[in-house]
């Protein structure tokens, strides 16, 4: 007797016995005929039986045993991949009786997720999810085989380390061995890989888990996978050609979907001054329009907008529209057009407009420059450039969401470069590495970036995918002075630079090559690549959105004794 996953049969198993394993997903009886619907990991496929006792004591998701032959339906279900065949039971085994389940395990659900979390198993058992793990799996799978076919290797790197500065919290863990030192879990395998350079090994990737405290949000979680990748002997352009390569790889391999290669470029600030963001999701347009030329009587004020063609925004909808604006204490303001002419604006919100003379003028010129006769246009106007395109920026994302011009199956990568060696950090009020201070100062201002640290510029490059960063990297620093000048820049004490990072001064002194490489977040390219709504969908066990792990119920209290053995105390 042979053995077949249930979304296996076919017509090659007709008129056999077969024997198939799986949960119990439907019960119906017409009569004292009982049909069920079996399903694993493969498929589902209807049983059916007149004759069995057990058959009434199933419950949904018990765990069964079926041996009987495979018949064609009278009435198939052509929705079902197996929808031709039944199985005429022989013989039941129920392997497991289950409980009701605190949920209805089906696709379409509408459990509160933090149930479903605490369920994790009975959730993961929900085809959508499954076949977004699958997913994963696959084009892990075929990540590693290119990269291995291109001469990498694969290298783990440790997990109990020193804190590395990717601008994110530590999670540290104490040690028996040593009381007042911790280890810290990696941001990121940064160093390492640097290291691993040092060594010799030309070519390196991981599929590394990083661990970072930070605030939670729908694409980001504090425990994640990165896809890393460190090169020797190599500039950004052949980084940025290899990554291209195997992105265009395993998307075809797993999805059968042809990306166009070479991506788009744009530098930083091309980025922010056409989509107000530094990822800009190229699905759509919406660009960001300089409109400073059309108002002369305000000239430390920057004026920008772009339009909607051909939608009218209700007042609800630019409520949404401007929700980050009244978040942030800057206001957009909408005009709306009809016959090439502005029927309504909330324009008398804003101060700013109440200082043009010429009103009429001006909304004239206003549909002139957009070339609109139906439509919106929406603005902002304030005296900082940032404030206005962090303003539009999230004005433009927001009018996707509301009339849904990104399609979710196009897939629109794009590399954004040139970017700021520095951000001026204003709680601390002090500058600190944009990328991490590993990244190269561009060759125009190796000599400049210590002294003028607003302009300078790094040679690093982020990867973009519908909205989305979904990678970063940069050519690194391996000249020992040039690393310690980096550090102090961005306010390390000698000391400091000694303790945390003298080790890796050190191996530059004993013959590095030049490196460069990235890091891409593996599950937020997953989320968007199955069109998941968060990056909990694609990871196996998430933590919530306050960090827990409502399955194991973890972070969890830790007893007196096993904290001494710690040489810690909980003061509180
Ligand atoms: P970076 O810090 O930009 O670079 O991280 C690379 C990518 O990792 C993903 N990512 C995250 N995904 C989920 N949850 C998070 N909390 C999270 N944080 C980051 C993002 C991001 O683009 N060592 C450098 C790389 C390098 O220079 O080679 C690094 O880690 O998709």
């Amino acid at each position: 007797m042979k053995k077949v996953y249930c979304g296996h049969i076919n017509n090659d198993n007709l008129n056999q016995t077969v024997i198939i394993e799986g949960w119990v997903k439907k019960i119906r009886n017409i009569g004292t005929i009982f049909f069920v619907d079996i399903a694993d990991r493969y498929g589902l496929v209807q049983a059916v039986s007149n004759k069995i006792k057990e058959i009434s004591k199933l419950t949904r998701e018990s765990v069964v045993r079926i041996e009987g032959k495979v018949l064609l339906r009278k009435t198939p279900n052509l929705k079902l991949k197996t929808g031709k065949f039944e199985i005429k039971i022989e013989k039941l085994t129920i392997l497991c009786l289950a409980k009701v389940p605190p949920f209805i395990i089906e696709d379409k659900t509408d459990a509160l997720e933090e149930l479903r979390l605490q369920y994790r198993y009975l959730d993961l058992r929900r085809n959508v999810l499954q076949q977004r793990i699958i997913f994963r799996s696959e084009f892990i799978h075929s990540l590693r085989n290119f990269l291995i076919n291109n001469n990498f290797v694969d290298i783990e790197t440790p997990v109990l380390a020193k804190p590395t500065p990717e601008g994110a919290r530590d999670y540290l863990v104490p040690t028996r061995k040593s009381s007042n030192h911790f280890f810290a879990l990696p941001q990121s395998p940064q160093i390492f890989k640097q290291l691993l350079m040092v060594s010799g090994f030309d070519r390196y990737f991981q599929v590394a888990k990083c661990f970072r405290d930070e605030d939670l949000r729908a694409d980001r979680q504090p425990e994640f996978t990165q896809l890393d990748i460190e090169m020797s002997f190599i500039n950004q352009k052949q980084i940025i050609s290899i990554v291209e390569q195997m992105l265009k790889h395993c998307i075809k391999k797993t999805l059968n979907v042809d990306v166009k290669t070479p991506f788009p470029t744009l530098t930083y600030k091309e980025s922010m001054d056409r989509y107000g963001v530094d990822k800009p999701d190229l699905r759509y347009d919406l660009c960001l329009q300089n409109l400073s030329l059309l108002i002369k009587e305000t000239k430390n004020y920057v004026l920008k907008g772009f339009k909607i063609e051909d939608k009218i925004v209700s007042n609800k909808q630019f409520e949404q529209i401007d929700k980050n604006g009244v978040d942030i204490g800057i206001r957009s303001v909408y005009f709306l057009v009809k016959n090439k002419k502005i029927v309504d604006s909330n324009f008398k919100d804003c101060f700013f407009f109440k200082q043009i003379k010429d009103f009429d003028n001006f909304k004239e010129q206003l549909v002139d420059f957009f070339k609109i006769t139906t439509g919106t246009i929406i603005c902002c106007a304030d005296t900082d450039l940032e404030t206005v395109n962090k303003t539009l920026g999230a004005c433009r994302v927001k009018a996707n969401e509301i009339f849904a011009f990104a399609k979710p199956n196009d897939f629109k990568f794009l590399w954004i470069v040139d970017w700021p060696l520095f951000e001026y950090n204003k709680e601390t009020k002090k500058y600190q590495a944009a990328h991490h201070p590993f990244t190269s100062p561009s060759k125009q201002c190796l000599d400049t970036f210590y002294k003028d640290k607003k302009n300078a510029k790094a040679q690093a490059y982020d990867i973009v995918l519908n909205g989305y960063e979904i990678g970063g990297g940069s050519i690194r620093i391996t000249d020992p002075q040039l690393q310690t000048h980096m550090f102090e820049a961005i306010g390390l004490s000698t000391k400091e630079i000694k303790t945390k990072f003298g080790y890796l001064i050190k191996a530059f002194e004993y013959g590095v090559p030049p490196m460069g490489g990235l890091a891409i977040g593996l599950d937020r390219l997953i989320m968007i690549l199955t069109q998941a709504q968060t990056i909990r969908d694609v990871i196996a066990f998430p933590k919530n959105s306050h960090g827990v792990d409502l399955t194991l119920e973890a972070p969890s209290a830790v007893n007196d004794e096993d904290l001494k053995e710690l040489h810690l105390k909980i003061t509180k």
